[in-house]
């Protein structure tokens, strides 16, 4: 029977990782399993910087963004002889068994451990929504609302003076923060990976939105990573009759208190996860899959095609 299990947050944090903590914590104990908080993520199990947690030590978080274990990025977890220093670290503590709260790279690093015969179960925890096993990641309904509360303000501005608002947003290599605060703020263009990004199409896109359409302003949603935004807003103002600005939303996305959807969401996750551990289970993770709580082999997780958007890119141009 399972004694000891552990839970840590990797990789960049995400509003509701709290959430997820709070109810692994409170799952395990009440099932009679004991929960020890790993910090800073796989750094800090390499480190050692572990401590017994009680139901009291989640009180209160529910509603936090960030994460109270700290999180971190450590690429040299891909070396086995860091990972044995982990394990045995681990072994130390007692440790058994370990939710893994991250993106895609910490799903490897879990996957890595249960190999090594840590189970482990890896819950989504990333703003970025990019992992293809579940709907929706824990954080990314907070940072998408987050995204759309500065774009209805960027809009009101750029309304008075007739400008064009190009605003950066985060997702990594995934759109979704993009089409969907694109979609939910009416923004006259959305540029991801997906849609692909045509400078010349996008200046004469604009102009066309100004002329035919006598637009007061425009507001262009493009995911990180694509161009320079403060670049293409100077050729906005050169190329059409708006002015151009850039806004780079940035970290601001990552924090804030979590919406009621990621605390729900983080709940039913966290409480799966121990679920799973409890059985025997590893190297699985967790997913919302049509509103049912799910799990899959993490290397089929990691192996599943990215679903295309083409119907609701096609749905914001239909409404333009
Ligand atoms: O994965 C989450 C994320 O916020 C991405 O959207 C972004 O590209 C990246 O992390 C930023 O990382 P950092 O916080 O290390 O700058």
């Amino acid at each position: 029977m399972l004694k000891r299990i552990g839970v840590l947050t990797s990789g960049g944090d995400s509003p509701g990782m709290n959430a997820a903590i709070r109810a692994v914590t409170r799952s395990a104990l009440s099932q009679g399993v004991e929960v020890v908080a790993i910090e800073d993520g796989f750094k800090g199990m390499v480190e050692g910087k572990m401590y017994l947690m009680n139901s009291k030590s989640v009180s209160d978080i529910m509603f936090r963004g960030g994460t109270i274990l700290g999180s971190a990025r450590l690429p040299e977890f891909k070396d086995i002889e860091v990972r044995k220093i982990a394990i045995s670290k681990l072994e130390e503590f007692g440790v058994e068994a370990v939710v893994v709260i991250g993106g895609d790279g910490s799903y490897r690093g879990a996957l890595a451990l249960t190999e090594m015969g840590i189970n482990c179960i890896g819950l989504p925890g990333t703003i970025d929504n990019d992992i293809v096993s579940t709907d929706y990641t824990i954080g990314f309904d907070t940072a998408l609302n987050t995204v759309i509360q500065n774009i209805d303000k960027l809009r009101d501005t750029s309304s008075s003076h007739h400008r064009c608002s190009v605003v950066e947003v985060m997702g990594n290599k995934c759109g979704d923060l993009a089409l969907f605060s694109g979609l939910s703020c009416g923004a006259e263009m959305i540029i991801t990976a997906e849609t692909g990004y045509d400078e010349q199409e996008v200046l004469k896109r604009l102009r066309e939105l100004d002329e035919t359409r006598r637009k007061k302003h425009a507001i262009v949603v493009i995911s990180e990573k694509i161009t320079d935004v403060e670049m293409l807003a100077n050729k906005i103002s050169k190329a059409t009759s708006f002015s151009g600005r850039s806004t780079v939303l940035g970290h601001i996305q990552r924090g804030g208190s979590p919406t009621a959807f990621d605390r729900v969401l983080a709940t039913r996750m966290g409480d799966y996860a121990v679920e799973l551990l409890v059985k025997g289970i590893g190297g699985h993770c967790v997913g919302l899959v049509d509103n049912k709580i799910t799990s899959y082999p993490i290397e089929e997780a990691l192996s599943l095609p990215r679903p295309s958007r083409k119907q609701l890119f096609g749905l914001h141009q239909r409404l333009i």
